[in-house]
């Protein structure tokens, strides 16, 4: 990390919080924006600094150039993670909604944010359901072979190996899911709970 006249330190004390980035990982439809939506919603509240990092709003504007072949998500993931790097360095909670399909991008999420930082959340639905969900109809244009690459679909999603919370959207409701994650996530941003 450079070197700033402004400590990190500087930035938690004036923030009152510890920064991490919390990195939602699961199929299209699976329920990542669902819940990093409500999750944020819930911190705001509760007066922490957030801000969102998600597939559809990224892959619009920061990563418009990418498509999803396995180099173009792995460097989309990459720009991902350095912009939540930066922005836990300026001190926010930073939730970040991707698909994240490759165990080697996990591993290099981990190897720049550092695992003390981050909480790798696996958004875990099967994929029956999300077709069945298809909320933005992207599940069958795969099938019509008129979306390539699909995820779940055509190209892979790798299991995650090691997850800190494994959250199963087509069993437990959403309120659910959110105080397990609160659970998880408080005592980290917290300032004097670390
Ligand atoms: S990732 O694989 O690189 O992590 P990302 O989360 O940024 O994917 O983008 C996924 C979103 O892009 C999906 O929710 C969907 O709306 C859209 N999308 C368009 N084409 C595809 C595709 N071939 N595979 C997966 N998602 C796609």
């Amino acid at each position: 990390m450079a070197a700033h006249v402004i400590s990190l330190q500087d930035r938690k004390d004036l923030l009152k919080q510890n920064p991490i980035v919390i990195w939602f990982t699961g199929l299209s439809g699976s329920g990542k924006t669902t819940l990093s939506d409500a999750l944020e919603k819930e911190l705001f509240i509760r007066g922490f600094k957030t801000y969102i990092l998600d597939g559809d709003k990224i892959r619009n504007g920061l990563c418009k150039d990418l498509g999803f072949s396995e180099d173009d998500r792995t460097e989309n993931i990459r720009r991902v993670a350095e912009v939540a790097g930066l922005m836990m360095d300026s001190g926010l909670v930073v939730l970040s909604a991707f698909i994240t399909p490759f165990e080697k991008d996990r591993g290099m999420i981990r190897e720049m944010i550092g695992c003390e930082n981050l909480i790798r959340v696996f958004v875990d639905c099967p994929l029956e359901i999300c077709e069945q969900r298809d909320v933005k109809g992207l599940y069958k244009k795969a099938r019509n072979g008129e979306i390539k690459k699909f995820t779940g679909i055509s190209s892979p999603f790798e299991i995650p190996l090691e997850s800190d919370l494994v959250l199963k959207t087509a069993e437990q409701s959403k309120e659910t899911l959110v105080d397990i994650l609160l659970d998880c996530v408080l005592p980290k941003i917290c300032l004097n709970e670390r």
